[in-house]
């Protein structure tokens, strides 16, 4: 049997792990491993094809990024090619990847990604290749699976970020927005701010009104709390208005969301007469090393990815659903994104600590 593995989309904590267990794993049952370099590329001869050994995967399940390298612009079904006036002509190249992974002799692909590569997953599914899904997101937005390898890692550096920003605030009697990622999702915003005690948490779920916002800020204020921390996710936005869009898009690429925080906290100073501050988070929540739990929910992810190609699950994915890892159809996971749900307990919990979610 040969097998190959491509990391697809955003890069994140675990991508790693999960590497090393599929190759062990597939090793261990004597099958031969390829890597697909840069997404997809690899299979469109734009990029490299690798073996996978032992060697290879040898003292990487705690580092960050991915030895395969990863793109958001691959997508094999729109694939932007350059043409000779410099314009960009989107062209589908699935046929070409899948004569390709059989020239090659590659009998099953596990695809690791999040909801854009396991779309292309079932797409290459539905074409007839032999595809199984391993999910991954720093949001958390996947459906299915209770979590995914990177969220937790990401809440970590929030939180880190919090704390740090707690400190000078309250020294300064300032207002700091911190900006953390979660383009359609407020879980990363939700999970971190609750957690680091912040005052105001603002999810793309529950768009919110600046002048609620300013009456938190305030209202702590004349009790004597003269710093204030609002937390928020680059999708948040005012009730009836669309997320911001953060500068140009390159060819294939999601319009990038974000530039909110800085808006916000200007609004805030204007409003309340508070010196307020921001921060954008940024990729530094996609980097890093993974954390204990996203180290082991990846190679968990990796070990039973590997049993679903044995099992012939095609069309597949692995998910955690406590304390099982199972298998689902790519398809059931896709049919929704995985939003935060405004009535969940850890929004009931901090609207009952006083968070404010700006509504
Ligand atoms: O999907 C994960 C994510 O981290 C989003 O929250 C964010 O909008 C996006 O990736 C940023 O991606 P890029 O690397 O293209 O800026």
């Amino acid at each position: 049997m040969r097998i190959a593995l491509s990391t697809g989309g955003g890069d994140a904590p675990g991508l790693n792990a999960v590497i090393r267990a599929a190759v062990l794993g597939a090793i261990d049952r004597g099958w031969d491993v390829l890597g697909v370099t840069k997404g997809y590329a690899g299979l469109l001869g734009e990029e490299d094809i690798v073996p996978l050994t032992r060697v290879t995967v040898r003292g990487i399940g705690h580092l960050g990024g991915t030895i395969l390298r990863t793109t958001n612009r691959g997508n094999p079904f729109s694939y932007p090619v350059l043409q000779s006036d410099g314009s960009y002509k989107i062209v589908d190249r699935s046929d070409e990847l899948i004569a390709r992974a059989s020239e090659l002799g590659i009998e099953a692909l596990i695809s690791i990604g999040g909801d854009g590569s396991l779309s292309i997953a079932q797409q290459l599914t539905n074409k007839g290749m032999r595809v199984v899904g391993v999910p991954k997101t720093i949001d958390n937005d996947v459906s299915g699976t209770i979590t995914t390898f990177g969220f937790d890692t990401a809440v970590q550096t929030a939180l880190e970020a919090i704390d740090k920003l707690h400190t000078t605030a309250e020294s300064h009697d300032r207002v700091f927005v911190l900006e953390v990622m979660g383009r359609n999702t407020g879980f990363i915003a939700l999970h971190a701010g609750l957690a680091g005690s912040a005052d105001v948490i603002l999810i793309p779920e529950i768009p919110y009104d600046p002048e609620r916002v300013c009456e938190k800020i305030v209202s702590r204020d004349l009790a004597g709390r003269h710093f204030s921390i609002v937390v928020m996710a680059e999708g948040a936005h005012e009730a009836g208005r669309a997320a911001g869009v953060l500068g140009a898009s390159l060819p294939g690429q999601a319009v990038r969301v974000g530039g909110v925080a800085a808006q916000l906290a200007e609004l805030i100073q204007e409003r309340t007469g508070k010196e307020s501050r921001s921060m954008v988070l940024g990729h530094l929540q996609r980097g890093g090393q993974p954390t204990g739990y996203d180290r082991l929910l990846a190679t968990r992810f990796g070990g039973a990815a590997v049993r679903a190609v044995a099992d012939a699950k095609w069309g597949h994915m692995v998910a955690l659903q406590s304390p099982h890892i199972v298998t689902i159809p790519i398809e059931e996971a896709l049919r929704e994104q995985k939003r935060v749900d405004p009535n969940h307990d850890t929004v009931l919990t901090a609207r009952a600590t006083g968070v404010s979610f700006g509504d």
